[in-house]
């Protein structure tokens, strides 16, 4: 992620050439889904806090406009508010949840706190005359998450479907208004998606214009506009999004882009030589691959405190880069793989969210270099940066690595990082990967890894008694990794690590699994 101060791009997203769909984030943890799943239909969506200014809306042209849900109640002096000449735009207006209550009680209706709060499944019975869910199964599970609830309907609307407990849908056909009760983004909605793409394809008739071919021509050009004859710096770190980031400048610049992989002596087993190969033989890109394992290692002789290894290893990255931007010289550009997730955050009407870990500071700009930035993935989600990766031409040993912490292994040894124990993790980690891949579950899984505990234990092993370490096997499934789930892996599977760890490790007799989702566990150990 970037430090503010080298910011240099307007804090509201990008504008592409297609108008997009704008969701007015009103605060809502599921905002992000809204604009995941339009994509989804190849449509474009951008989310701007529902504070933006009017004019600043205009310019971006909306095709519609979907209020998101959100915590406050709207009669809350406190309650986040948007601009009501929003729905004098002559655009179709979505309301969910909180956008819903919104429209009611700005648009002439009224609203009541209920006696009680209405949260999880509910089931949603349809009007006959709804034009947006007309023909869809009535009942439908659907997915709530709401105290207040509207008791009067703005004039012109129409009540289309009710739950138990609430006025659940409300429409105006005429001025192209719905607004449901209800997340029709959240995948336990029956028909959610159904529901979002009769709104997007039937009422505002948006053509499907949002592809990864379409992107990466028109960010081509634009990158070619910004950096004209300049040269560019990009730091890869075996990821997926630096790597696309750099082949998507690689296309538009040429070997005018230098890119720097720095070895921390913390990737898994492989990584360095086959990402630094991948993106010279796939990307074409001039790849310097820097070895400084030993310097890495040095500086954290000792160090168990998490966060103190966070920090000594974004402290030693910047010197290792700093050193190899001095070595090439007039160097004015600097690629970033900044995706749309961090750039959300940074306007969300909640502000910043809180930091639990300091992450992605590897890889963040040394404060006194004036580079100016280049981030091509700026408005992508991580399903998309994939999607354009396979456009580009990458494997798919780049394109659908799961993603990997900046300190790398560091976070998965618990406590002091020694060269031995930083074998054990790399071996057992690359017998988890191997053996997840094998059942076909790689894909399927956000994340799938090995942590070393270093609490010994005893066994027993051929006819000797062991005292040897643990090792802990995480594996979560998760859209974003803001929150996850612990993903219940088949028993064979289990046991076939297990095994393997036991006989193939060094130094490892015991295997345990991770069963915490997140919350309240976080996804990494430290
Ligand atoms: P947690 O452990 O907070 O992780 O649930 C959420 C996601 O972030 C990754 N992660 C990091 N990424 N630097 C990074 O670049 C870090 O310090 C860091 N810590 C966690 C983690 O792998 C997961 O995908």
């Amino acid at each position: 992620m970037t430090s503010s101060s080298h910011r240099t791009s307007s804090p509201y997203p990008p504008t592409p050439s297609a108008r997009p769909i704008v969701v007015l984030d009103f605060g809502s943890q599921y905002t992000q889904l809204i604009a995941r799943r339009i994509r989804e239909m190849h449509v474009y969506s951008v989310i701007v806090p529902c504070t933006v200014p009017f004019d600043e809306l205009v310019r971006m042209s909306p095709q519609a406009l979907i209020l998101s849900g959100g915590p406050a109640s709207v009669y809350d002096p406190a309650s986040p508010r948007a601009d009501l000449r929003i729905f004098k735009l002559n655009v179709p207006v979505l309301g969910i949840c909180y956008g819903l209550q919104f429209m009611a009680a700005h648009l002439g209706g009224k609203v009541e706190s209920a006696s009680r709060r209405e949260y999880g499944f509910a089931r949603l019975e349809i009007d006959r005359q709804s034009e947006l869910l007309r023909g869809l199964p009535s009942p439908l599970r659907v997915w709530n998450s709401h105290g207040d609830h509207v008791v009067e309907v703005p004039p012109g609307f129409r009540i289309t479907g009710r739950t138990e407990n609430a006025i659940a849908v409300i429409e105006n056909p005429e001025s192209r208004m719905f607004a449901l009760e209800f997340h029709p983004e959240v995948r336990h909605t029956e028909q959610g998606s159904e529901i979002l793409r009769r709104f997007i394809q039937d009422i505002c008739r948006t053509p499907a214009n949002w592809f990864p071919g379409s992107f990466i021509e028109q960010s081509i050009e634009r990158i070619r506009e910004q950096v004209g004859e300049g040269r560019a710096l990009c730091a890869i770190s075996g990821g997926v999004d630096s790597a696309v980031a750099a082949t998507l400048v690689g296309r538009a610049i040429g070997d005018r882009l230098t890119c720097v992989f720095v070895d921390n002596g913390l990737l898994r087993k492989g990584e360095f030589e086959s990402v630094s190969a991948a993106l010279r033989e796939q990307g074409h890109l001039k790849v310097r691959s820097v070895d400084a394992s030993s310097r890495f290692l040095q500086r954290l002789r000792g160090v168990t405190d998490p966060e103190a290894k966070r920090k000594i290893i974004g402290d030693e990255f910047i010197r290792v880069f700093e050193e190899e931007a001095r070595r090439l010289g007039n160097v004015e550009y600097l690629v970033q793989g900044t995706l749309y997730p961090d750039v959300i955050e940074s306007v969300s009407v909640n502000g910043p969210a809180a930091t639990i870990k300091s992450h992605h500071n590897v890889g963040g700009l040394p404060p006194n270099l004036t580079f100016q930035l280049i981030e091509p993935l700026r408005e992508l989600f991580k399903d998309e940066v994939r999607a354009v990766g396979r456009e580009l031409g990458l494997s798919e040993e780049i394109v659908s690595r799961q993603p990997f912490p900046g300190p790398g292994l560091a976070v998965r040894i618990l406590g002091e990082i020694t060269a031995d124990r930083l074998r054990m993790v790399r071996e057992a980690d690359a017998i988890v990967t191997e053996e997840i891949r094998g059942a076909g579950l790689y894909n399927r899984l956000w994340q799938s890894f090995a942590v070393l505990l270093p609490v010994s234990t005893v066994g027993v092993m051929g006819d000797a008694r062991t005292y040897a370490f643990t090792v802990a096997i995480r594996a979560v499934e998760s859209e974003d990794g803001m929150t996850a789930d612990w993903a219940p892996l088949p028993a064979e599977l289990l046991q076939r690590m297990a095994t393997r760890i036991v006989n193939e490790v060094r130094g490892v007799n015991r295997v345990v699994l991770d069963i915490t989702s997140k919350p309240p566990g976080t996804i990494e150990w430290e």
